[in-house]
């Protein structure tokens, strides 16, 4: 027997899961002292096998949680521990680039390694290595992509559009979409300068072809808008070509100060995201991306 542990934050996508599943679902109670701290309260009896679902954006007090509420956990008796966290934190800071910073993807990685058991999630944020096993060091770590969910999606708003993937990085995802509907793509060059500085440059071509962007509707895809810099640079570059229409979809959506309404201001017709992440801009779920692999963990006692 299972049971899916979540939290109020991320409520209705736990209780999905759960449903998706036909497991039961239970919420940890949490409670905030005067000080900042919090007291977390599990349900009195746990099954051998429990999931903790909690997404981890804005990650600094719902770690803490986190490992609270799977180390409790641990003290009832429960054996085999599984994090799905939709949204992965920490992941990005796989290198110290100055003296002295902190490579963060490993701290927290060997931290949820000694705590769960599992861990899924989707569309990492991972530059410089290829398995999630490697940041979190567990057999049973694995990074699911949103691509499917995004697939079908997209088939259902348009018939013969192009993608756009804005970097380097983008062409994995932009690929496992396009490539099944032979839709053409075309991926873009990016460079960072800093937070909210990047510069995209769009050449026209997919591997062999010039593809037109003149009068299609064109899709840019990535797995996060963050500052939403990357995407306004790649809609700037793609209404030179002048579409008929662009439109927007990603996976974790955080479009911070503002960037939704500028890019709407630019004239970006839709801008679409998954729930791995909660925003305005929900609209596909990957929940059922992340039940199809519960399904097949391995649990031992
Ligand atoms: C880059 O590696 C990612 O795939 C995104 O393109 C990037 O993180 C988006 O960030 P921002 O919205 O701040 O430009």
């Amino acid at each position: 027997m299972t049971l899916i542990l979540g939290f109020d934050d991320y409520l209705l996508p736990a209780q999905q899961l759960a449903k998706s599943l036909s497991v039961a679902f239970k919420q940890v109670k949490l409670h905030q002292f005067p000080d900042g701290e919090t007291k977390v309260t599990l349900p009195t009896t746990l099954p051998k096998h429990i999931i903790i679902c909690r997404t981890l954006n804005n990650p600094n007090a719902k770690m803490t949680e986190l490992i609270i509420t799977a180390a409790a956990a641990r003290n009832q008796g429960v054996k085999h521990i599984t994090l799905v966290a939709p949204y992965l934190c920490y992941m990005r800071q796989d290198i110290a680039f100055n003296p002295g910073e902190a490579v963060s993807q490993k701290i927290i990685g060997n931290l949820l390694a000694a705590y769960f058991d599992s861990v899924i999630t989707i569309d990492p944020h991972l530059h410089r290595i290829n398995n999630l096993n490697e940041a979190i060091p567990i057999t049973q770590a694995c990074a699911l992509h949103a691509t499917g969910a995004m697939s079908k999606f997209l088939q259902q708003h348009f018939s013969q559009p192009v993608l756009i993937g804005p970097d380097e990085e983008s062409e994995q995802w932009v690929k496992a979409i396009a490539q099944p509907h032979q839709w053409p793509y075309v991926i873009a060059t990016k460079a960072r300068f800093g937070d909210k500085n990047v510069a995209v440059s769009l050449n026209i071509k997919d591997k062999n072809k010039a593809v037109s962007l003149s009068n299609r509707d064109v899709i840019i895809v990535d797995d996060i808008a963050s500052t939403g810099k990357t995407l306004e640079q790649a809609v700037k570059q793609i209404q030179q070509q002048a579409p008929m229409s662009i439109s927007i979809i990603v996976t974790h959506a955080f479009f911070v100060d503002n960037a939704l309404t500028r890019l709407k201001d630019m004239g970006v017709t839709n801008i679409w995201s998954s729930d791995s992440v909660l925003h305005s801009t929900n609209a596909f779920s990957i929940i059922d991306t992340l039940a199809r692999q519960l399904k097949k963990i391995n649990i031992t006692d």
